[in-house]
């Protein structure tokens, strides 16, 4: 029988399998719909994150919660939201590849659980995790790729269009859009190049 998320939730909340466990306050293990058909994916916790407990609630997240509302009528609440890393880098540094690595099991189990239709992965990180590819962002966005039972829709990270204005912006709203779309046709629009 698959183990409840909560449990595996109050399992991860002592993890020390990386030393990213020696500077966080806390793990971010996921909030949300543990039976959602959507789930997104981000890179790790921040500062406000590591304050509170839960993924995505500094100016990215209000920035995810406020495009999600407006191209898909959706809150978090409908969604399953998760990092690549459970625990803060220091100073909001870029995760590495052995934490990534020994991060790696408690996603897994996630994706096993909660079992999404579709994924949204938010950067490059968990983009290139999840499909299994070198190639970046800029280049996978745009497309819906077959991932498990069904599709990673690749888009930026917030953080990314918050610094990066108009253009990116746009792309993140149509992603988003994508995903809605996939969640009633999850077919695959493309092939990992
Ligand atoms: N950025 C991320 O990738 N994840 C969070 O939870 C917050 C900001």
């Amino acid at each position: 029988m698959l183990p409840a998320l909560a449990d595996v939730d109050a399992e991860a909340s002592t993890c020390t399998r990386c030393p990213l466990a020696v500077g966080r306050t806390q793990v971010v293990f996921g909030m949300g719909n543990a039976t959602a058909d959507l789930m997104f994916i981000g890179e790790g916790p921040g500062a406000e994150e590591d304050r509170q407990g839960l993924p995505f609630v500094g100016r990215s997240g209000q920035l995810l919660d406020r495009l999600l509302a407006e191209e898909t009528g959706l809150t978090r609440d409908h969604c399953y939201i998760a990092n690549i890393v459970k625990c803060r880098p220091p100073g909001n540094r870029d995760p590495r590849p052995e934490e990534i690595a020994a991060c790696q099991p408690w996603l897994e189990t996630q994706l096993d659980l909660v079992d999404p239709t579709v994924i949204v992965t938010l950067g490059n990180f968990s983009t290139k995790l999840l499909l299994g590819t070198t190639v970046g962002i800029t280049r996978l966005r745009g497309h819906a790729y077959r991932f498990r039972r069904g599709v990673v829709v690749p888009t930026l990270h917030p953080a990314a269009v918050l610094r990066g204005g108009g253009t990116p912006l746009a792309q993140m709203r149509a992603d988003l859009v994508r995903a809605k779309l996939a969640l009633a046709d999850p077919t695959p629009t493309a092939t990992v190049p």
